[in-house]
């Protein structure tokens, strides 16, 4: 019989926010992925299961994001002869735009500072995931991992040096998650994207993150409303997105305060001021992808202060 281990959990989350792409990001309540670590039976860490993943995720910790986010912090305290074992329990889709892969690079490097009781803070532990979760996309930002971690709704000044704030979040801030069963590959969808955007849309895109940022603070909804509005990412990856505008445009009707792309898509988000208008778009949104023959899966959430938790 295997020794009682530890549980952790770490939840999806929402890349870019319409104003923020790669350095804005925030957590939701659910779905996210579990993990088990307890004592192994040999040195080293091995991953000696993997649940509902379907076969998709390598067992070598060295190519999973869980894996190695958790040796890398090994390496760090100098325990990779600790014999330790790692159990995965993919409860998120993947390719999905929710983070799948940060999730689990969250709850495998938490799972283990956990275990060990190394004393590092969450923060301290965050480049350890954020590599982690490069494995999958092959780029190191923090935007779905430092929400997945430490919760919240998290501003990344500088990605390099994880140089982060938690942002103040108004209560009554609803958001509807909109998932179209499709697979958006985060490499291919970050490799469509021009490398050159216009003077002119960065002036409108700076006043719309700065006016972001504020209105949270305030819990201004109106400005909230006002400044999500994605000129520079948005326009080139909607396409990818099966009924994307018709969506939007429902959404925006319902009364959405805004709505976009959640990561590199195909999922979408919307916020609203109340949890009615939050269940009206995701009514909205299984009525048109259902008329569609497109799977669709809905998610009602409030941000998620907590980020990556043992239960
Ligand atoms: N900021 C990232 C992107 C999030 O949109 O490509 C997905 O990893």
């Amino acid at each position: 019989m295997s020794k009682p281990g530890i549980k952790v959990f770490a939840p999806a989350s929402v890349a870019n926010v319409a104003v923020g792409f790669d350095v804005l990001g925030f957590a939701l309540e659910a779905p996210g992925d579990e993990i088990i670590v307890r004592e192994g039976k040999q040195p080293g860490l091995m991953i000696s299961e993997i649940q509902g993943a379907g076969g998709k995720l390598p067992y070598d910790i060295m190519k999973n994001t869980a894996g190695y986010a958790a040796h890398r912090l090994l390496q760090f305290v100098g325990e990779t002869d600790r014999p330790l074992e790692m159990e995965i329990h993919k409860k998120m889709p993947f390719g999905s735009g929710l983070g799948s892969s940060a999730a689990s690079a969250a709850a495998g490097v938490f799972a283990v500072n956990e275990f060990l009781k190394t004393g590092l803070t969450k923060y301290e532990i965050l480049r350890f995931a954020v590599e982690g979760e490069q494995i999958a996309d092959g780029a190191f930002h923090a935007d779905n991992v430092a929400p997945a971690l430490l919760g919240g709704m998290i501003m990344i000044r500088d990605n390099e040096t994880l140089d982060i704030k938690k942002l103040h979040i108004p209560s009554g801030l609803f958001v509807s998650v909109i998932y179209p069963h499709i697979e958006i590959l985060t490499k291919e969808s970050r490799g469509i994207l021009k490398q050159e955007v216009s003077f002119k849309d960065v002036i409108r895109q700076q006043g719309n993150l700065g006016a972001f940022v504020a209105a949270m603070y305030t819990s201004d909804f109106g400005m909230i409303g006002r400044s999500l509005q994605d000129l520079l990412v948005e326009p080139q990856r909607a396409h990818l997105i099966p009924h994307f505008y018709a969506m939007k445009e429902q959404a925006m009707n319902a009364g959405a305060l805004g709505f976009s792309i959640s990561g590199a898509g195909p999922s979408m988000f919307a916020f609203s001021d109340n949890s009615g208008i939050a269940e009206k778009i995701n009514e909205q949104a299984n009525l048109l992808y259902q008329k569609n023959k497109v799977p669709v899966t809905t998610y009602l959430s409030k941000i998620n202060h907590e980020g990556a938790i043992r239960f």
